[in-house]
């Protein structure tokens, strides 16, 4: 198993490129089982989520071609329409599948998803949509069974609470039911409004992706596409925390920085400067003090889950105590322990993380949990005083493209060991 050794203390100065959005690009890749026409995406980032979703789609029966220009999807036909335990224990997302197979050919069997080191992540919802679209469910053996050899039709779901991979399965499905679907209470997030712009290219009538309510009208039959992935947003904040934390001097390039205004709100709060030099980039400059700021997690545009665990790393150099509130998984705290074994001072209760600082970090030898609790271990590596390995890195590997390249760039000690 791979880990990083990272020695501190270095500030970074540079540019880093932002790579396309993971959490994009995987319903993406679902949505080209939709047709029966070749799917061309760009900017696809190179991470183990996609290989995961990309032999997903391959054992269903696309044909996949790729080059450093695109990801290339065939599927003439669904040869097994079914997502099994192996590979939906190492990726939730698998279950993106569920919409797109039944939407296409009337069923679907996909491995209902266990717990996970985030919280315990139901697929009810995604379940219940696709229900409410007249798919006869059955629970059996470890695995969800959905039926609509009728197809589907079209109805108004109401979502009793934000799901973003639900907005985005429901979305899928109903794109090919017969009439209207109307999601109520849907995800807002910037990754739906880009699988609606790529289904829309595909030939779907979707109206009002990025609020509250989608109107999906059905059609009988969908399209090729060529499409170009949406920036990663979570990666640009991580490195825009990464300029920040070091007090370096860091510009990210190729983001919309529109998709980080919160994250970017929050770090100019803390006191960290952060301008806008061209449309398509952010320049952070660290050095001051940094001051303790409270943050809670929200959907869309409010602050990301996603970068919870990397701001929490950046308050453990703040000038006093933040206190954290996760909102959206009731077990995102996994990197508080670890960044304790650094020196920080973080107590956990519940939902809500006190994290008192300023400290000095130290190098430690600690274990990634989950991908982006692995992310703010890295964070507090790069001001740690002396040497910091981190184990498990598999679990960056999953969504972060060339992380150990990219902050090498602008100057970071970081190496890969076997
Ligand atoms: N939830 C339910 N029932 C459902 C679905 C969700 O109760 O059927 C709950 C979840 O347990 C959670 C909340 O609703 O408490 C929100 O979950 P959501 O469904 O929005 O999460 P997701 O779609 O499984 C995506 C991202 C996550 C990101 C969350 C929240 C992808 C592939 N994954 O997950 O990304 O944290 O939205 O923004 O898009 C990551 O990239 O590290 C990551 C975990």
């Amino acid at each position: 198993m791979d880990k990083f050794v990272i020695t501190g203390g270095t500030d970074l100065n540079g540019e880093i490129a932002i790579s396309g959005s993971k959490n994009s690009a995987l319903p993406a890749l679902a949505a080209a089982l939709l047709t029966d026409e070749p799917v061309t995406l760009r900017r696809i980032p190179r991470v183990r989520d996609i290989r995961t979703m990309e032999r997903l789609l391959v054992d269903i029966g696309s044909q996949l071609d790729e080059d450093d220009e695109a990801v290339r999807l065939h599927t003439p036909n669904i040869v097994s329409p079914e997502a099994p335990y192996e590979l939906v224990k190492t990726m939730r997302a698998s279950s993106l599948v569920l919409g797109p197979l039944v939407a296409r050919c009337g069923r679907a069997r996909v491995s209902a998803p266990g717990g996970c080191a985030i919280g315990s992540r139901p697929i009810n919802l995604h379940i219940f949509g696709l229900e409410r679209l007249g798919a006869k469910i059955n629970q059996t053996h470890g695995y969800i069974e959905a039926e609509a050899p009728d197809g589907l039709r079209g109805a108004v779901v109401h979502f009793d609470r934000i799901t973003v991979t639900g907005t985005e399965d429901l979305m899928m499905a109903a794109v090919l039911a017969q009439g209207e679907t109307v999601l109520r209470n849907a995800a807002r997030e910037p990754e739906v409004v880009d699988l609606a712009a790529l289904l829309t290219k595909m030939g779907a009538k979707i109206e009002g992706a990025g609020t509250s309510d989608i109107r999906i009208e059905g059609v009988e039959r969908l399209g090729g596409a060529d499409h170009t992935i949406i920036p990663d947003r979570i990666e640009a904040g991580t490195y825009l925390v990464a300029g920040a934390i070091t007090g370096g001097d860091v510009t990210v390039t190729g983001c919309v920085p529109e998709h980080v205004g919160a994250l970017v709100s929050q770090l100019q709060q803390a006191g960290v400067d952060v301008t806008q030099p061209g449309g398509e980039s952010l320049r952070v400059r660290g050095g001051g003090k940094i001051r303790s700021v409270d943050m809670t997690t929200e959907e869309y545009p409010g602050f990301a889950t996603d970068l919870q665990a990397q701001y929490m790393a950046l308050m453990t150099q703040g000038d006093g105590i933040a206190v954290i509130v996760e909102n959206i998984f009731e077990n995102r705290f996994m990197h508080a322990q670890e960044l304790g074994r650094m020196g920080a001072n973080i107590r956990i209760n519940g939902r809500q993380a006190m994290v008192a600082g300023p400290r000095q970090l130290t190098g430690a030898g600690v274990i990634a949990s989950d991908l982006r609790a692995s992310a703010s271990l890295v964070l507090a590596a790069l001001v740690a005083r002396g040497e910091t390995v981190i184990d498990r890195v598999y679990h960056i590997d999953r969504g972060y493209e060339k992380i150990e390249t990219k902050l090498a760039q602008v100057g970071a000690n970081i190496r890969r060991v076997e």
